[in-house]
């Protein structure tokens, strides 16, 4: 475990030292382009009511890091991995992708509100795949009750969010269910004071990931593996993985000049 943090540690010093030679190369003109940027003009900061130290930013980065990397990839993952066992909805997301944006262009975080299917693609991953189906353990801090159960004070509580759900195919407005924790229908991020903090990102990351990776490519499963062979089993792990990674044949679907960098 030392050796470990001793790793990170290096690797953070160099992730600062980085950020800080831009800063200072580009001098006047430097802007804060990501989260480091603006960790490290906190830790500057000498007005701050609470100081940031450099352990803080650290302690800061990995909550991003651990808490935002996975969640997003897997959720990405697992949609993905829905949408090859049904053909058929990426023909109803691709068709509704090209319309909006047309083949000649990128899809961009402005056409988002235009894509209501590609909403509900990622709504109904995240209520056939929640990241974490029993949130994180929470501890009752007072005596209180919940749906009628008494809940003593110190109990720590796991909320199976699974329970909590209607079936889906029940909901004739699937657009007006909210994975921001006021429908408690479906709760991927949890609801209240401990809800996910990242949510709004883990949002976009998500919608942008699948939109980008079904407008850029057609997606097959290998020649020797059916659809119905494709396993949807679940892993262990601290957010639910696939049990078997997904393997896939892509290839691209737009002109092959938007594909270079
Ligand atoms: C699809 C993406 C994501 C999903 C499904 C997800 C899900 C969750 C869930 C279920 C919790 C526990 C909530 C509870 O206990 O009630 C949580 C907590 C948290 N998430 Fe996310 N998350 C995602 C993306 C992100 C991102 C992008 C970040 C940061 C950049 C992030 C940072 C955090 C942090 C720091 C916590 C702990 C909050 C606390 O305990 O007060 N998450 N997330």
């Amino acid at each position: 475990m030392k050796a470990l943090m001793k790793k990170l540690d290096r690797f953070f010093d160099h992730v600062f030292d980085e950020h800080k030679r831009k800063k200072k190369e580009l001098s006047k003109d430097f802007v804060a382009r990501d989260m480091v940027d603006l960790l490290l003009q906190l830790v500057d900061d000498p007005d701050l009511n609470v100081k940031l130290t450099y352990d803080h930013i650290r302690g800061l980065i990995l909550d991003l890091i651990t808490g935002g990397t996975n969640t997003s990839a897997l959720t990405v993952e697992w949609a993905i991995s829905e949408l090859i066992k049904q053909p058929q909805l990426i023909g109803k997301a691709t068709e509704e992708l090209d319309r909006v944006t047309g083949r000649e262009r990128w899809v961009e975080e402005k056409d988002i509100p235009q894509l209501p299917y590609l909403d509900e693609i990622m709504k109904e991953t995240m209520r056939k795949h929640p990241i974490a189906p029993l949130l994180a353990p929470h501890l009752a801090m007072e005596d209180c009750k919940v749906a009628g159960h008494d809940i003593r004070k110190g109990t720590r509580v796991f909320v199976n969010t699974w329970s909590i759900g209607r079936d889906p195919f029940l909901w004739e407005q699937p657009e007006e269910i909210d994975v921001k924790g006021r429908s408690f229908e479906l709760l991927p991020f949890g609801a209240g004071r401990r809800m996910c903090l990242g949510y709004i990102l883990g949002l976009k990351m998500v919608q942008l990931s699948i939109a980008n990776l079904l407008q850029a490519f057609n997606w097959k499963l290998p020649d020797d593996t059916k659809v119905e062979d494709l396993s949807m089993e679940e892993g262990s792990g601290i957010s639910t993985p696939r049990k078997f990674p997904l393997v896939a044949v892509i290839e691209p679907r737009l002109l092959l000049h938007l594909y270079k960098i």
